[in-house]
């Protein structure tokens, strides 16, 4: 039930899974400070913009959101308006922000989003500003947080946090600092914990996950792939994932680990970046073609049924139509479910940034369309195959017409009728119909399903913090007239 005494919040989501999982930190800390969630800028009392900068394109639209709230704080000068994230993390950026948005009151980063609460006690407190961007490497240590669960039956799970590897176009080494891991001890007892609220997938997150390095309690070190195994050891129906994979240390083991677990799925997602050589040296990938090809071998040789997914740039600076088309042999040759293509984006600080032969916007547009066109074509023709096979599928969601989504374990979505007392659960599907790549299937017959009961999770449609969170910013453009702000604050008090 709404509390209409009740302190509301909106958190703005930009960015991957880990800026997701955060924000679902701080909405844990929100609520903590008797703040419930709302889904409107005007209702809110305090608005959370967390942050992406790995490309110029989510700059860009999150410096158009934050200016945006003007009018809103001019009819609400209470609210309160705070920027964190992997964008406000940097100097330059906390420093234009504060000029350039005078009216925001809390600037954060992503090292210190545990100190978010003492941030918003000093800043109602006080009624100063706090900016506060310290970077600080026990980030690992004081994660236990109170979370606030919204991603539906999936729950993730850091494991790490930051990245070594510099690659020379990321900018993710400078924002999150060097790789630190959380100790075992403290990963299982969050997963034993979620596996036992009922969470059906749990997905382990880090930058790169690979080269996870804990303790376990007796301070003995714990590798990924030991990490691994003793999470697919616990008792319960659940699947994992994990996210994301740096081809360079994806070792023996882990391989070894998923082809002989329970519960680890084998969809793996392993991002390529580029198929060339020559740019993925320039890069600093540290493999080559032939070696992340004899990769996928070695896992298709282990794990039959492995499907991949990747993340691949296209127009990296020097990069010749040869180059682009090492790309596509890999993607043939491979046949991923999955490709998150991207135009090289420029970023200040980076290594690349100051390289020659940078690629003209309409190559890299035109090469992007071509590796879609020829991802698209294999997938519908996986996709095909598929067709009368049955699988065992996760449901994640359902709408009010009685249709259910749900995931394989590949990780490709399917849709199909259902009673929603399914989600959360796991049902087998036979594929019925490919469109575009979408399945469709229908649930086999299967006795167990009429004792299924409704359970509470969150659907993730429903709730405020999803990534570019595209209801909320609708709302809040819609609201943008000040008069009609100023009705809709005076009519709420
Ligand atoms: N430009 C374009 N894409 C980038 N990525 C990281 N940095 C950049 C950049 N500067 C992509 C990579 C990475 C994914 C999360 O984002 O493919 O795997
Ligand atoms: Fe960025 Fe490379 Fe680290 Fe991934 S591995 S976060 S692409 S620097």
């Amino acid at each position: 039930m709404i509390n209409n005494d009740k302190r509301k919040y909106l958190i703005l989501t930009y960015g991957c899974q880990m800026n997701v999982h955060e924000s679902e930190k701080l909405a844990g800390i929100l609520e903590d400070n008797g703040y419930e969630p709302c889904t409107d800028a005007v209702s809110a009392d305090i608005v959370v913009f967390n942050t992406c900068a790995i490309r110029e394109s989510a700059e860009q639209k999150i410096f158009g959101n934050i200016g945006e709230l003007k009018n809103i704080k001019l009819a609400k000068p209470d609210m309160i308006i705070a920027i964190g994230g992997c964008m406000s993390q940097q100097q330059k950026y906390a420093d234009e922000i504060m000029k350039r948005y005078p009216f925001v009151d809390i600037i954060f980063g992503t090292h210190n989003l545990a100190d978010f609460d003492k941030f918003l006690k000093s800043r109602i407190n006080s009624g100063k500003k706090v900016v506060n961007i310290t970077e600080d490497e026990t980030i690992a240590l004081r994660d236990k947080l109170h979370i606030c669960r919204t991603s539906g039956v999936n729950a993730w799970v850091n494991i790490m946090y930051g990245c070594n590897n510099f690659c020379t176009y990321c900018i993710v080494p400078y924002v999150r600092g060097r790789e630190v891991s959380r100790p075992e001890e403290d990963i299982l007892l969050e997963v034993k914990g979620l596996i036992s609220e009922g969470y059906k997938q749990i997905t382990l997150l880090g930058q790169n996950v690979n080269s996870y390095k804990g303790l376990d309690e007796h301070g003995n070190e714990v590798t990924f792939a030991k990490l691994l195994l003793d999470i697919d050891e616990l008792a319960g129906d659940f699947r994992i994932r994990f996210m994301t994979s740096h081809p360079k240390d994806l070792s023996d083991e882990v391989i070894d680990v998923i082809s002989k677990s329970k519960h680890i799925c084998h969809g793996i997602h392993l991002p390529v970046q580029s198929g060339s050589d020559k740019i993925l040296a320039s890069m600093n990938r540290k493999y080559t073609k032939e070696q992340y090809l004899n990769l996928i071998n070695k896992i298709k040789d282990k794990i039959p049924d492995a499907e991949f997914t990747t993340d691949i740039i296209v127009g990296f600076p020097g990069e010749t139509e040869e180059d682009f088309n090492e790309t596509i042999d890999v993607i043939k040759k491979v046949e991923y479910m999955q490709i998150f293509g991207f135009l090289y984006s420029k970023r200040k600080g980076t290594v690349a940034e100051k390289m020659k032969d940078q690629i003209d916007t309409k190559t890299k547009k035109e090469r992007l369309s071509k590796l879609l066109a020829v991802k698209n074509e294999i997938v519908n023709r996986m996709c095909q195959n598929m067709l009368g096979k049955t699988y065992s599928v996760l449901v994640e969601s359902y709408n009010e017409n009685g249709v259910l989504y749900g995931s394989l374990d590949s990780g490709k979505t399917i849709t199909f009728k259902g009673s929603k007392n399914c989600v959360g659960e796991f049902v087998d599907v036979k594929v019925v119909q490919v469109r575009k790549s979408v399945l469709y299937g229908e649930i086999v017959d299967d006795e167990r399903i009429k004792d299924f009961k409704e359970k509470s999770f969150k659907n993730p449609l429903e709730v405020s913090i999803l990534p570019k969170d595209q209801k909320s910013m609708k709302l809040l453009r819609e609201n943008k007239n000040k008069k009609k702000l100023q009705n809709d604050f005076k009519s709420k008090n």
